[in-house]
């Protein structure tokens, strides 16, 4: 089936934009603290694609939930005969997985698709797929929009991706998976409908193979009134810690050495098996004890949820990451009730001392919409007195995007006018930035320890060949960290001494460990010495 195009003048890859939610795992170069707004992301290629009976291109955009997804999807697919191509022009099925919590990563997945459409009339025989939340929440009018698309799926029903394929290839026609809406039934049948899709851990697909994500919970009960994913992802459902548990072993059995446990309110999560209930630091303790595990994260945080159980699991486990992506959305109590986010700035701060009492030193991010519904600018103050306050390491701001099918759509003009919305993003950015800034500047002259991922965007950029160049990585806190280093790094925990730094990267150097076990820090204000 596979056929190679070489003379096509589609482009290698189509850009969509990526709305990445919270922070791990990003890019070194990645602006954190900006309106998240880079690429999507190809799955690369398998070295045996050339063999392989069908060729699979799939591209991804959004947040790491997405990205475990298409990892699910790769996994499957290649049970079923497929290797991942890089080149669209050589694959049997095009998949883009796609996300719809703003406005503009849909209108560039549109547009993607019209790209494609030449392409397609040409090629009719080659699938093209639209997975996830758009697939979800847009259903028909991406036919309509894109008649040429053979298969769309839901989030809820990536499982049933192969057969949707082999339905197109079979019988050519259009195929739809898609789960429930919130209204559509009992919600006992609503969450079957939204499957979890985890049984297969492919370590080649993961970015990195000693890192991965780990799905703990489904879906979101919260019905903020701007956000689309709980129409999108369903009632939120906890997956059974037994399984949880299992996955982790599987993945440290891999190789793998830091997990990032996934859930739009992570730490909401409960999973009640009769009467025992095990609750989320109940679950970190548990995951605690994986042998070959060394780090855990988790995102993303309820800042209601964020109780003195979890801080103090956090605290006592050694290899769970005192770093919490906690998002405050606003800092005005009115925009906060529009919102419907279900505290105030008032229960924020107490958070915040929570935090700073229980689990003193943690690194705290958070996202912020602004321009959201009859924002005054004496609430946006608010909101850039807020950042002011807390000192987070960093956060994502967002142009708020109404989206259809929420409360807010339905119910709260989007009155804000689009200047002032980027008025606002600026200046809450560079507010953000000289705090990111001045908090890294801490770091300078002292040690970190970092997991070591790879070598560096800067590097990739530049092609660096040979196996010294610039590596990347991250410390337990979640701070980006590159130094000159040596390929055959990636995967171990080191201590790098950091001598520089900008708002999102901390600039260090290697430090060599002596005979006698003393840490030997080079070049960090002199050969100082730390004892081990
Ligand atoms: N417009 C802008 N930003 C949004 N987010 C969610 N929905 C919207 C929207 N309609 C942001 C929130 C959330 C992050 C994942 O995306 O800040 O925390
Ligand atoms: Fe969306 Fe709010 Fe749920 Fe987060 S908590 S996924 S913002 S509805």
């Amino acid at each position: 089936m596979s056929c190679h195009i070489s003379n096509f003048s589609l482009p290698r890859r189509c850009a969509v934009s990526n709305p990445v939610n919270s922070s791990q795992p990003k890019a070194d170069s990645q602006a954190e603290g900006s309106t998240i707004d880079n690429e999507s992301t190809i799955a690369p290629a398998d070295s045996a694609c050339a063999a392989a009976k069908y060729r699979l291109y799939i591209e991804t955009v959004g947040c790491q939930m997405n990205m475990l997804d298409s990892e699910m999807v790769v996994a499957d697919l290649r049970r079923h005969g497929f290797a991942v191509t890089a080149d669209m022009r050589d694959a049997d099925a095009i998949l883009f997985n796609t996300c719809s919590v703003r406005e503009q990563a849909e209108n560039k997945t549109y547009s993607a698709l019209g790209r494609l459409r030449e392409f397609k009339l040409r090629y009719p025989e080659k699938i093209v797929g639209v997975l996830g939340c758009m697939a979800q929440k847009d259903q028909g009018l991406i036919f309509e929009r894109a008649p040429f698309v053979d298969l769309i799926a839901g989030p809820g029903q990536l499982q049933r991706v192969p057969e949707l394929i082999r339905a197109a290839r079979e019988r050519g026609g259009r195929h739809t998976a898609v789960s429930l809406g919130r209204t559509d039934g009992k919600l006992e049948v609503i969450r079957r409908s939204h499957e979890t899709f985890d049984p297969l851990r492919d370590p080649a697909m993961r970015p990195t193979p000693f890192q991965a994500f780990l799905r703990i919970q489904i879906g979101c009960d919260k019905f903020c009134t701007y956000c689309v994913v709980p129409m999108t992802r369903g009632p939120e459902q906890g997956r059974p810690p037994q399984q949880i548990l299992e996955e982790a072993r599987i993945l440290a059995d891999q190789g793998c050495k830091e997990i990032t446990l996934l859930g739009q309110t992570v730490n909401s999560y409960r999973y009640r098996d009769g009467d025992r209930t095990t609750s989320f630091a109940g679950l970190l303790y548990l995951l605690h004890d994986v042998d070959g595990i060394e780090r855990i994260k988790f995102v993303t945080n309820y800042p209601k949820d964020m109780t003195v159980e979890v801080l103090n699991a956090v605290r006592e486990l050694r290899k769970v990451s005192p770093y919490l992506h906690v998002p405050a959305q606003s800092g005005s109590d009115e925009v906060l009730k529009r919102m419907k986010r279900g505290y105030t700035v008032g229960d924020y701060r107490e958070m915040m001392s929570r935090i700073r009492e229980h689990l003193p030193g943690a690194a705290v991010s958070s996202d912020f919409i602004v321009g959201f519904c009859g924002e005054t600018d004496e609430e946006f103050r608010m909101t850039v007195d807020l950042v002011e306050e807390c000192r987070f390491k960093n956060s994502f701001i967002f142009k708020y995007s109404e989206r259809e099918g929420t409360k807010a759509a339905a119910n709260l003009p989007d009155n804000v006018p689009f200047e002032v919305k980027q008025r606002r993003n600026n200046e809450l950015l560079e507010v953000q930035n000289r705090i990111s800034l001045e908090d890294n500047r801490r770091f300078i002259g002292t040690p970190v320890e970092v997991l070591v991922e790879g070598p560096s965007k800067k590097s990739l950029r530049e092609g660096e060949q040979g196996d010294a160049v610039q590596m990347t990585g991250r410390t337990h806190c979640d701070r980006i960290v590159v130094f000159p280093g040596h390929r055959r790094l990636a995967g171990q925990i080191l201590p790098i001494g950091i001598l520089d730094v900008t708002p999102f990267t901390l600039m260090g150097t290697a430090i060599t460990t002596r005979s006698n076990n003393d840490l030997v820090q080079l070049s960090v204000s002199g050969p100082a010495i730390h004892p081990s």
